[in-house]
């Protein structure tokens, strides 16, 4: 996994899932922390505040107590870079 800090944008976070990328926010949406700390195993990656888990393919929230699903963002690989769009709310 990838943080990727973009001045302006909200935090965001790359995960290689078997070769395929997939872009989610960073911030957990139990509370605040940041999931690239955590633990990311297969598609899951686990917040290392108080272990709840999401999906990175979906953003579904897992493993309680996260509920709330997390914002996944469309990806584009051309030519080995990667293009995400990323609304600012
Ligand atoms: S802040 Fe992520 S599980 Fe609580």
């Amino acid at each position: 996994m990838l943080p990727l800090d973009i001045a302006g944008l909200p935090p965001v976070a790359a995960f290689d899932v078997g070769g395929e990328i997939y872009v989610t926010s960073n911030v957990c949406t139990h509370n605040v922390a940041l999931l690239s700390d955590g633990f990311f195993e297969g598609d899951t990656i686990e917040c290392p505040l108080h272990g709840g888990c999401f999906n990175v393919r979906t953003g579904e929230a897992t493993q309680f107590p996260c509920e709330v699903p997390l914002q996944t963002y469309p990806v584009i690989v051309e030519g080995g870079d990667l293009y995400t769009e990323i609304k600012d709310h």
